[in-house]
């Protein structure tokens, strides 16, 4: 519950619609899709497989089971690049989760009501000018997360996922269906599931490959520290696969639900990340009982953000408490400190929120998911191995094992080649 938390966020309703409107749509998806099954899902169950067998914060995680290998104590490099990344996320993950804040307040007051194109892009264009209130709602954000690190991550967190996120699985349902009858269904399915090869750039299969590490959380800790707090006797194959199907399917689901939307009302679809600011509430202004519809649906989208960012933090309080000795509070204190002040910086420079965001996604989570499935696969024991993923049968291991130890490393690095000689061709 809480790794669905973890992994169902922004990314899925916010940033993958988007970027999948800037990157041509169908060609993308593909890439992103066979991402997920090829590097994701293997390199995932490395993840939470080396938090398990470890049980400490992510750091630790790698000092540790390096030494029990007798590796090089550098692999603990793994968990610090991983609490710097979630801290690089957290500060432009709180200003889009501020925006949805804004948004529920908006809706609630009926502010979309009618609303069209030009009505609801300017309301957008006027927030994401204001500093002064794009700063109170990332200072909201921020509070609300850490005020639940500090209390102690496990406890309340699966109840809250457990309520919430059917109920937004429901709301983007019903949207989807008045897509269908009031959007132009047909040409966002195109859009979405026919592959035009000649839209794909080099930068494009990077940014697909980045994302699927993003969406699913992976590559820098949050996924470790949960599997930390898993009990022996949970299937970490099955719970990695559950939580990467739901995943992937909200995403569908959300950008099922936008495209249409974005025909109909003559947006572009590379309209970058206002798309799913501007478009849902075009839908939410024009049904009946869309205030309170729309009231609900961001509520829950700042709920699932906030399960997120949770995890962001996460590893590296794990790590304060664990290695200094202070209280949570102090260490959820100075992690959300540091956030926060980063999050200024990125309402206050669209360029550096930009270069925060594909900083980590498209490398930091990468190749910290690279040097997971190389440690995982070379440098343990495969009795060791064997033993955390018992569940599953010869043959799913052995795939696991030859795709964790091979395939998906050299898909990541296939793909970094590939963005480096595009660059220069
Ligand atoms: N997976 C989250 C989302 O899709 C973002 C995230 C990335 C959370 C990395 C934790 C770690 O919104």
């Amino acid at each position: 519950m809480a790794a669905t938390g973890s992994a169902v966020g922004l990314g899925n309703i916010w940033k993958f619609p988007y970027i999948a409107g800037e990157n041509g749509g169908g060609a993308f998806v593909l890439v992103y899709l066979v991402c997920i099954l090829m590097i994701g899902i293997p390199i995932m169950i490395a993840e939470v497989l080396l938090g398990r067998r470890a049980q400490r914060n992510p750091i630790n995680t790698m000092r540790h089971l390096a030494a029990q290998a007798d590796a090089s104590s550098y692999w603990q490099l793994i968990g610090w690049m991983g609490v710097l990344a979630g801290l690089f996320i957290m500060m432009f993950y709180s200003v889009v989760a501020g925006w949805a804040l804004d948004y529920v307040v908006a809706s609630a007051q009926g502010t979309f009501s009618g609303g069209d194109k030009n009505s609801v892009g300017a309301y957008f264009t006027e927030l994401t000018q204001s500093t002064n209130l794009q700063i109170a709602w990332h200072s909201t954000f921020t509070i609300l997360t850490v005020a639940v690190v500090a209390a102690g991550v496990t406890k309340g967190l699966g109840n809250a996922v457990r309520f919430m996120m059917p109920v937004l699985f429901v709301l983007l349902l019903v949207l989807l269906g008045y897509s269908y009858q009031q959007g132009n269904f047909m040409a966002g399915f195109n859009f979405l599931f026919s592959f035009d090869f000649s839209k794909l750039s080099g930068q494009s299969v990077l940014t697909a490959m980045g994302h699927a590490f993003f969406t699913l959380s992976l590559g820098m800790g949050a996924i470790m520290a949960y599997g930390s707090y898993m009990p022996k006797d949970a299937s970490i194959a099955k719970t990695v696969c559950t939580v990467a199907f739901l995943d992937t399917l909200i995403a569908l689901v959300a950008g099922m639900a936008i495209f249409p939307l974005v025909f109909a009302n003559g947006i572009e679809p590379s309209a970058g990340p206002g798309l799913m600011f501007v478009s849902l509430p075009i839908a939410f202004g024009n049904m009946s009982g869309g205030d309170i519809f729309g009231t609900l649906f961001f509520v829950l989208v700042g709920v699932a953000a906030w399960s997120s960012a949770i995890s962001l933090i996460e590893p590296g309080v794990a790590w304060l408490t664990e290695t200094f000795n202070i209280n949570r509070l102090a260490a959820t204190g100075s992690m959300g400190l540091v956030a926060w002040l980063g999050g200024l910086g990125c309402i206050y420079s669209s360029d550096f929120f930009n270069f925060l965001d594909k900083l980590t996604a498209n490398f930091m989570l990468p190749i910290g998911g690279l040097l997971i499935a190389i440690f995982t696969a070379w440098v343990m024991k495969r009795s060791h191995l064997n033993k955390e993923l018992g569940d599953i049968s010869g043959l799913s291991f052995n795939l696991w094992y030859a795709s964790t130890r091979v395939f998906a490393p050299l898909g990541v690095l296939t793909i970094f080649v590939y963005e480096v000689y595009s660059l220069f061709a």
